[in-house]
């Protein structure tokens, strides 16, 4: 079979081991041929490929980002788009099936092309780890590792001045990297978007930390909202999915809490840094785990569905199963972490 790889979405560490587990995995095991689809959808699009082999993927498991770019495109829109088009592209190009690796949003355009008739096998990747078909995705671990990283360093900083400091965090609608890292760092506060709090609650535990003659750390996920809040804190517009870009919210507490309880605090939005750089040891494993059982899945002809974790197992789940439900940060898992705050 010559099977083509394509990575689509917000890049992940990660996706790098995938990409090289499955090349070795598919010449080793079953002498398959490979091409890299640039740009996610857009070279599936538009026919924008290059061989892969194994001298493509020598050592790449480390390095972050994609080797192969990716993009927001839709496959479904523009010329050679669609189904239709697509099949025609394959064929060209001789290319028998399709191993996609990204989120929500690819998987869904990866059901709906899959559902067409299009061989499409999936591999789940995000940081904010919110998908509820797989109990973790690669590249969270790592973007916890880096704002676990980030906490430490903002805690040595804000003792030295007996600051408040407020870490803000990604992970889009759900509080999971907010979650891990806080708890790793020790947060005197963690703030999730499954869990509207006061701006008094936020204070007074910023308060009690300040009378025991500490600095207190606050960890905030990008989507917290205080509560009244409707909607997460957005003020840089949409997506390429029409979604509200996020990010920002500890510049609205930060001053708040300073103006409040008189405690000088500083504000970090730690961004894309969390996405970028090597992936840790856990993803790289989980995604080369991922890589190899996807080509199983390829090899199979299992289409429309996608490779996913439960437990320590790693399965396969149609592509419907990933879609529509958040995996959100369960009311027991905040109330442990909140037992500790203040
Ligand atoms: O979904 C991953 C993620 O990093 C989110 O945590 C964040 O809100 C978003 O992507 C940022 O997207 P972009 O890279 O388009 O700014």
């Amino acid at each position: 079979m010559r099977i083509g790889i394509l990575t689509s979405g917000g890049d992940c560490p990660g996706l790098n081991a995938v990409i090289r587990a499955a090349v070795l995995g598919g010449i080793k095991q079953h002498g398959h041929e490979f091409v890299g689809i640039r740009d996610g959808w857009r070279g599936l699009v538009a026919g924008d490929v290059r061989v892969l082999n194994r001298s493509s993927v020598r050592g790449i498991s480390r390095v972050g980002g994609t080797i192969l770019g990716t993009s927001r495109t839709n496959p479904f829109e523009g010329d050679g788009g669609g189904p239709a088009n697509i099949a025609t592209t394959m064929e060209r190009l001789g290319i028998d099936a399709v191993l996609a690796i990204g989120g929500e949003g690819t998987l869904a355009a990866g059901k709906r092309l899959s559902d067409a008739g299009i061989p499409i096998i999936g591999v789940p990747k995000t940081i904010d780890n919110d998908l509820d078909a797989t109990d973790y995705t690669f590249g969270f671990d790592t973007a916890v590792q880096i704002a676990t990283e980030a906490g430490d360093r903002l805690r040595t900083t804000g003792d030295s001045h007996m600051r408040c400091m407020v870490l803000e965090v990604m992970g889009r609608h759900v509080g999971w990297i907010a979650l891990h890292a806080g708890m790793a760092v020790g947060a005197h506060a963690i703030l999730i978007p499954e869990q509207p709090r006061s701006i008094d609650e936020i204070c007074d535990w910023a308060q009690q930390v300040y009378d025991r003659r500490r600095a207190p750390l606050i960890v905030v996920s990008e989507g917290f909202r205080l509560e009244g809040m409707e909607e997460a804190h957005s003020h840089k517009g949409l997506d390429a999915f029409n979604r509200p870009r996020l990010g920002g919210i500890s510049e609205l507490i930060t001053p708040e809490i300073e103006a409040r309880t008189g405690i000088e605090s500083r504000s970090t939005v730690l961004g894309h840094i969390q996405r970028g750089g090597a992936p840790t040891g856990a993803d790289r494993v989980l995604a080369t785990r991922f890589g190899l059982a996807a080509i199983e899945a390829v090899h199979d002809q299992a289409w429309g569905q996608m490779v996913s974790l439960r437990g320590t197992d790693v399965v396969r789940v149609p592509f419907a199963d990933a879609l529509g439900t958040l995996k959100v940060v369960p009311e027991e898992r905040y109330r442990e972490a909140e037992l500790l705050f203040g």
